[in-house]
């Protein structure tokens, strides 16, 4: 595997990474903009089937765990795994939407509504502000403190990313981050920038098969938000800043939400681009259709599936092409969550635990191709053995440098207003200049409602 460790711009990745911790805390003194103090869970479930002391017992409890499609496998694997060692816990698995805004607005509608159907459930990282929030989430400290679980060793981003409030109400799962996979039979040298890239997708379409030069998900959903601060921020532009402003409309997001209309504008990109989330992404790609593609780390495990893939042994996994401030990947990745109403906390703890423990942590990296959010797991033989990126310290690098979205419990507003605008960008219906102007005008209104 090639991984070329590019000029990331680091200062503003600093900067970037005080603003969020100053907008969390700020989230969590605030009190207004209609947030309120989420409730101290703790009492409520202590006193029945689940509070602190109480003992899995051996009476067979079913636990109900949601989570999105599952293209690879994993998930069936860690529920068995898990299931053998508790006999008494039978696990039903729940499949939700593979997008991730229709899963999270399932969740919404069942939580608001009190309902305990749902034990467990895999969240967005981009959620468990908002979930602690709105209290649909138990917090998880006295597990946490019951079991001795040592939060160090995590990465750092991952924890803070289910710390809400000073409590923690997710348990980091895996992690993710935006890289750019290629066709080693084709590709010579990968492409250092994006426009180096426009320039090899359209060169190199049509060799081997493929129909298209390059993929990327440019649907209207939160996937576009990912691809987009990817551009902003290899372009040097920023949503917002560490002063906790909207910065939106500058020439560097005109600039890079440019260089998105030029591909998705070109001939080497499916006609229905506008239509791709990461399933087409990642079908089109391991069916052998297109020489690049950006994805999530999982693409390593199904490009090299031999039942599904006909690519196996002919892909490379690089970062992202540079802008005019370097290359930026979106931080993503997914964390367990218990729902507050569950009836069975303490059956749905030990599963989390096992799920965002080490050995769960190896079956999702091993079986599913995606990053654990334990760095000792990187010095696994066999997690290096199972993907090309796990095995290189470049990776581990652009895990930790990566871009994250807002922490706060109105980032579903603000991502709406990205995705609707950038989306009419992207249609040809609004300028850069418009998108880059009406983004900054409307958040900057949803912040200060
Ligand atoms: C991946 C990421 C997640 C992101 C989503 C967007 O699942 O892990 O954080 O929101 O993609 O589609």
């Amino acid at each position: 595997m090639k991984l070329y460790k590019k000029s990331v711009s680091f200062f503003l990745l600093m900067i970037l990474a005080l603003f969020l911790a100053a907008c969390n805390n700020s989230e969590q003194s605030s009190g207004d903009g209609g947030t309120e103090e989420p409730q101290d869970t703790t009492e409520d479930t202590s006193g029945d089937s689940g509070g602190e002391g109480t003992e899995e017992s051996d009476e067979q409890v079913t636990i109900v765990y949601a989570r999105g499609v599952d293209t690879t496998g994993a998930n069936e694997k860690l529920v068995a795994a898990f299931e053998e060692q508790h006999p008494n816990i039978n696990v039903e698995y729940r499949e939700m939407p593979s997008d991730t805004g229709q899963q999270h607005d399932q969740y919404v509608t069942e939580f608001s509504g009190g309902s305990a159907e749902i034990d467990v459930f895999d969240a967005d990282v981009i959620w468990p502000a908002e979930f602690a929030q709105a209290n649909y989430a138990l917090e998880l400290d006295r597990f946490i403190e019951q079991d001795g679980i040592d939060m160090e060793q995590y990465f750092p981003g991952t924890v803070a990313a289910g710390n809400f409030n000073g409590k923690q109400w997710a348990m980091p799962k895996f992690s993710d981050a935006g890289m750019l996979y290629y066709r080693s039979d084709i590709v010579e040298e990968p492409p250092a920038t994006w426009d180096e890239l426009i320039e090899q997708a359209g060169q190199y379409q049509g060799e081997e098969g493929t129909s298209s030069g390059y993929l990327m998900q440019a649907a209207q959903y939160e996937g576009l938000v990912c691809n987009a601060v990817e551009f902003i921020q290899s372009y040097g532009g920023q949503v917002i800043n560490e002063n906790n402003e909207v910065v939106v409309n500058s020439p560097e997001t005109i600039k890079a939400i440019e260089k998105m209309q030029e591909i998705v504008g070109s001939d080497f990109v499916p006609d229905n681009i506008l239509n791709f989330q990461e399933v087409e992404t990642e079908t089109a790609f391991i069916e052998g259709n297109a020489v690049f593609a950006r994805n999530w780390p999982y693409m390593q495990a199904s490009a090299n599936d031999e039942e599904r893939s006909s690519v196996v042994d002919n892909v490379e996994v690089t970062t992202l092409p540079e802008g005019d401030a370097g290359s930026a990947s979106t931080l993503g990745g997914w964390m367990a969550m218990i729902n507050r109403h569950s009836e069975h906390p303490q059956e749905a703890w030990e599963f989390v635990k096992f799920m965002t423990g080490e050995e769960g942590q190896k079956i999702t990296a091993i079986e599913g191709g995606s990053p654990p959010t334990i760095p000792a797991l990187y010095d696994d033989p066999e997690v290096q053995e199972a993907g090309a990126l796990f095995d290189n310290p470049d990776f581990v690098e652009v895990l930790e440098n990566a871009v994250p979205r807002p922490v706060t419990p109105i980032y579903p507003e603000i991502s709406d207003i990205m995705q609707i605008e950038l989306s009419k960008a992207l249609t040809g219906d609004q300028t850069a200049e418009e998108a880059a102007s009406n983004m900054e005008t409307k958040i900057t209104e949803a912040m200060n409602e």
